[in-house]
C-alpha cells in the first residue's frame, strides 16, 4: 500500500510513524489516560478530512456539548465551522442511544453515514461502554457490535478508549485491543523529575509502522509529535526509567 492511500492524521509525525498514516476502513484504537490528548488527536484527524474533502462524523458521549467546542477551540478547531461548511456531523448521545441506533439500517445516524457519504469517524469514547455492563462476554459483544458496525460502511474510524491498569494482561475487560486493527497509545511518562508525554503505535494490522517511543507536546496548534525517546523504557509499565538503570538492575 503506497503512503498516498493512506488516511492522514493531520499530525505529521504521528502520520511519519503510521508509515503515511491509517490503513483505510480500520478500526484504530487511541488509547490513553485522561488528558494525554486523545480527543485532541481526534480534532486533528478531523480537521485533515475537512482538509481532503472527507466528511466526518463525530459521536460524542460528552454530556455537555458547549465544553467540546471551546476545547477544540483551544487547538485551533473550529468545529461549528467544519459543521456549517457540512464537513462535520456533530452527534451529541448515550452509549446504549448509539448501540441501537448502529443495529438499525434506517437510524437517523446510520443515514447520516450513508447519505452524507462519511469516510471519518470518531466515537468518544469506547470507555463509556463498559457502564452497560459488568458482564465481559457482553462488553465483548458491545465492543465487537459497534466497531463491525462501522467496518461495514466501510469508514476510517477512531475509537477513542480510557487506558486502564489492567489493559496489558490477559483480564483486559472486553479484550479491545483483539479486535481493532490498529493502536496508539498516549501516556505521561516521568524522565528527570518531570511529567513528559509519550506516543506509540503498538499494533498495526497488515502494515510494518515505527517502533519508537516519540514525545509530542500539546499547544495553541494541537499536537506536535517530536523526536523519539531514546534511551528510556517503561512505557508500557508506566514507569520511566535510564536504560542503563534497568539493564544494572536486570543483571542483578
Ligand atoms: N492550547 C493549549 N495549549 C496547551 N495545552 C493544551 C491546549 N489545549 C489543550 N491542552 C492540553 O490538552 C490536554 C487535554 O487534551 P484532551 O482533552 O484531548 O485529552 P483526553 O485524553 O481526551 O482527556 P479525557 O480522557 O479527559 O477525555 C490537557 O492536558 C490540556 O492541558
Ligand atoms: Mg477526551
Amino acid at each position: 500500500m503506497t503512503a498516498e492511500s493512506r488516511v492522514t492524521t493531520g499530525i505529521a509525525g504521528l502520520d511519519a510513524m503510521l508509515h503515511g498514516g491509517f490503513i483505510p476502513e480500520s478500526a484504530v484504537l487511541v488509547r490513553g489516560a485522561p488528558g494525554t490528548g486523545k480527543t485532541t488527536l481526534a480534532f486533528h484527524y478531523v480537521m485533515e478530512g475537512a482538509r481532503r474533502g472527507e466528511r466526518c462524523l463525530f459521536v460524542s458521549f460528552e454530556e455537555f456539548p458547549k465544553s467540546l467546542y471551546s476545547d477544540a477551540a483551544s487547538v485551533g478547531c473550529n468545529l461549528a465551522d467544519y459543521e456549517a461548511n457540512g464537513w462535520l456531523h456533530m452527534v451529541f448521545t448515550s452509549p446504549l442511544v448509539l448501540l441501537r441506533s448502529l443495529e438499525v439500517p434506517d437510524s437517523p445516524l446510520m443515514q447520516t453515514l450513508m447519505t452524507h457519504d462519511i469516510r471519518r469517524v470518531v466515537v468518544d469514547s469506547l470507555t463509556h461502554f463498559t457502564r452497560l455492563t459488568n458482564d465481559s462476554l457482553e462488553l465483548r459483544r458491545i465492543y465487537n457490535s459497534v466497531i463491525n458496525a462501522f467496518r461495514r460502511e466501510g469508514v476510517t474510524a477512531l475509537f477513542l478508549g480510557e487506558e486502564m491498569r489492567s489493559d496489558f494482561t490477559a483480564e483486559e475487560k472486553g479484550r479491545l485491543s483483539f479486535i481493532v486493527d490498529c493502536i496508539v497509545m498516549m501516556r505521561y511518562l516521568e524522565i528527570e523529575s518531570a511529567i513528559q508525554r509519550a506516543i506509540l503505535v503498538l499494533k498495526m494490522r497488515s502494515s510494518d509502522h515505527d517502533k519508537a517511543i516519540h514525545s509530542y507536546t500539546i499547544g495553541v496548534n494541537g499536537i506536535s509529535v517530536g523526536e523519539p525517546l531514546e534511551g528510556r523504557i517503561g512505557l508500557l509499565s508506566g514507569l520511566s526509567r535510564h536504560t542503563l538503570i534497568s539493564t544494572v538492575q536486570t543483571a542483578r
